[in-house]
């Protein structure tokens, strides 16, 4: 018997219905952690966050088709199912993640799935409001197909928390907005991020690059950073009320830009709850400073999107 085969693999919808069925008879918690697989540090720790909290946990392991574009390779996307299931059989041997849910793309999608919006047939959730700016602008369709599976998941598993982790700043938007929206009855938990000793965010993107470009890219959350301490010289020091955004934005593009290995996409401040443009930052009403910079994959012409982002309070 391999390690990862002592976990139950849920592959069908009634499994996993059956599985929760009988976490309601016990009277126990649920949290789950949806990902698409290629687990890394940063997923560990909403697992190990979930396991804490709750009386099982389950993980879904699903690369959803939806949420990316035609020209983005979803073929591409790295699966690692054997590795993944090795992660969590020995990652957590207190208290192991209790059942991992694996489905078929005809589980989820039953009509079938195109990547092409406008052939899409069937029911989407979008959320407007929070899913058109910053990611949203570069991926329009992303948030969509983010939203639809992540409605189709929390109405399979029905967990009492669902994990998530900081990184994705607008991804937690979203789903706070669709969950409180559509009335789900579950606690959205989100997690603060995972870095690398150099301060990188935890990605599985950070696969791309190499050792060199990994160490330089730690210039990202620095910058972050120094937005961050020119917020609170100017709020905390010399009790400012207010700091304009476009002094924090140029800190943080200042320090970037002196590497011309990194190419900035975005950089935002952002209102935390709507993503709305802020002019101003106040303290007390705090704001989400996020931004995507390209940098260059390894032994290739090509550039990977990184994202970070940093609170304001
Ligand atoms: O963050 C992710 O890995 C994905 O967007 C999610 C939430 C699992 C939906 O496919």
């Amino acid at each position: 018997m391999t390690v990862s085969s002592k976990i139950q693999i849920l592959r069908t919808v009634q499994q996993v219905r059956q599985w929760r069925h009988q976490t309601l008879i016990n009277n126990q918690s649920v949290g789950f952690v949806p990902t698409m697989g290629a687990l890394h540090q940063g997923h560990c720790s909403l697992v190990a966050e979930s396991i804490k909290e709750n009386d099982k946990t389950i993980v879904s392991i699903f690369v959803n088709p939806s949420q990316f574009a035609p020209h983005e390779d979803l073929n591409n996307y790295p699966r690692t199912l054997d590795r993944d299931l090795e992660i969590l059989s020995t990652e957590f041997r207190n208290k192991p993640v209790d059942a991992v849910f694996v489905p078929k793309m005809s589980e989820m999608y039953p009509n079938g799935i195109v990547l092409e919006v406008e052939k899409q047939r069937g029911t989407f959730v979008t959320v407007h409001g929070s899913s058109e700016q910053l990611e949203g602008v570069t991926r329009p369709q992303f948030f969509r197909g983010v939203a639809t599976v992540v409605t189709k998941l929390l109405n399979i598993v029905q967990p009492t928390r669902v994990y998530f982790g900081q990184k994705d700043a607008q991804q937690c938007v979203v789903i706070r907005n669709l969950v409180k929206d559509l009335m789900i009855p579950t606690e959205v938990r989100v997690m603060p991020t995972l870095r690398e000793s150099n301060g990188l965010a935890m990605s599985s993107r950070n696969e791309y690059l190499s050792k060199e470009m990994k160490d330089k890219s730690s210039i990202i959350y620095r910058a972050l950073r120094k937005g961050e301490e020119l917020f609170n010289k100017e709020t905390k020091l010399h009790h400012k009320k207010s700091v304009e955004s476009k002094l924090i934005i140029s800190e943080i593009a200042d320090l970037i830009q002196q590497d011309p290995d990194f190419e900035i996409e975005y950089i935002a401040v952002s209102h935390p709850e709507t993503l709305e443009d802020l002019g101003e930052v106040k303290p007390g009403l705090g704001a989400v400073v996020s931004c995507a910079v390209k940098a260059p994959k390894e032994n290739s012409n090509e550039l990977t999107r990184l994202i970070d982002n940093i609170i304001l309070n």
